[in-house]
């Protein structure tokens, strides 16, 4: 047999190989991670005695949802209330907060508390919240509040207001409901917050850049907090939901129509809260979970490039959705 390599080359291929190995082992080692911990998850409840599924019991009586008149926000304080905890109900619509409050009484027979905030307001807002939530424990913070553009834009084109929006509601709420209630739940020894992120923080998102870049905030932050206080009994979620069917995507019929890619609020609420206490990162919803899991495995430079794609085909839809209907009269 004729040998084509002399010993330097079989070491050189030996190298390029082992840094190839541990070049893949890194690129797949996160999803890898991500499927191992939805697995012990799932089987956490049978495998471990210790493994305390009554939210009441490991979190406290009352829940706490920003957001919560419309879309995931509700979803998650019916979730909530369905598993027995009272919930206070922190909005800016004082009539849909009525409706909803009337709803989960109703509906779930368990206590609710009503406070009409609206985040875009900024600092102020935060001392009213206190002095209303006065001495009620809450073992339970779902910050799930959030605000998008009414269309895919250029940043240029982004109103003033909707860029102190995405500040206030997307940035300043999750960090001052956190700040205010974490450290009774250190002092408790037990507590959950779940902060509602999205798939896009995943990447920057042209058309999208603000949102994305408030989303990845919270990310960090969340991803930072929990090495900060999971030794002191609390549980700190980060929930990256995909495209989910509520009135946020109001600029696209696409994204109105539910399917399995795109759960209602409904179906992605019950799925969510089942996750809490059990991952510490979830998209929230199995089918999102998917979609994470492939997006995650692809160079950033093709996922900004197909996300510019997809938010320009969604700007194109929503300006078609906009031309006046013709009529013959
Ligand atoms: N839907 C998606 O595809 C998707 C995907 C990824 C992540 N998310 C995230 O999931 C969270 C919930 O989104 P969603 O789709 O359920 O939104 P949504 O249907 O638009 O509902 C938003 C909720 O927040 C309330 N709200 C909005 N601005 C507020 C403000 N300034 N002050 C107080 N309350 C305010 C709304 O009140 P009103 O009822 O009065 O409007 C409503 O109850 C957000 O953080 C969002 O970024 C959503």
């Amino acid at each position: 047999m004729i040998n084509y390599f002399s010993g330097m080359d079989a070491l050189y291929i030996l190298l390029l190989a082992i840094i190839g190995a541990i070049t893949l082992l890194f690129i797949i080692l996160d999803p890898l991670w991500d499927i191992t911990l939805s697995l012990r998850a799932i089987l956490s409840p049978y495998l471990r005695t210790d493994f305390e599924s009554d939210l009441v019991k490991k979190y406290g009586q009352w829940a706490l949802v920003t957001g919560c008149t419309d879309g995931i926000g509700k979803e998650y304080a019916k979730q909530l209330a369905n598993r027995g905890l009272n919930i206070v109900l922190v909005s800016r619509s004082p009539e849909k907060l009525s409706t909803v409050s009337q709803e989960i009484v109703r509906t779930f027979n368990v206590k609710t508390k009503v406070i009409v905030a609206d985040f875009s307001k900024g600092a102020p807002i935060y001392e009213k919240i206190r002095l209303e939530l006065g001495n009620l424990e809450i073992g339970i913070l779902v910050n799930n509040v959030g605000s998008q553009y009414t269309f895919p834009m250029y940043v240029g084109e982004v109103p003033e207001k909707t860029v102190w929006d995405i500040i206030n509601v997307n940035v300043a709420a999750v960090t001052m409901m956190t700040k205010m209630l974490i450290e009774d739940m250190k002092a408790r020894k037990k507590g959950a917050i779940v902060n509602v992120s999205s798939g896009a923080e995943l990447q920057p998102l042209p058309l999208m850049t603000l949102y994305a870049a408030s989303k990845v905030y919270i990310r960090n932050f969340t991803r930072a907090l929990q090495r900060e206080y999971s030794n002191h009994g609390i549980t700190i979620q980060h929930v990256s939901p995909m495209f989910v069917n509520t009135k946020m995507n109001d600029f696209s019929r696409r994204l109105r129509t539910t399917g399995w890619f795109v759960p209602n609020a409904e179906s992605y609420a019950k799925y969510a809260v089942s996750t809490l206490g059990k991952l510490d990162h979830t998209t929230g919803y199995w089918t999102h979970g998917i979609q994470y899991f492939f997006v995650g495995m692809v160079p950033e430079w093709i996922r900004i490039t197909i996300g510019h794609r997809l938010n320009k085909s969604l700007r194109k839809e929503y300006y078609s959705n906009q031309q006046p209907v013709q009529t013959n009269c």
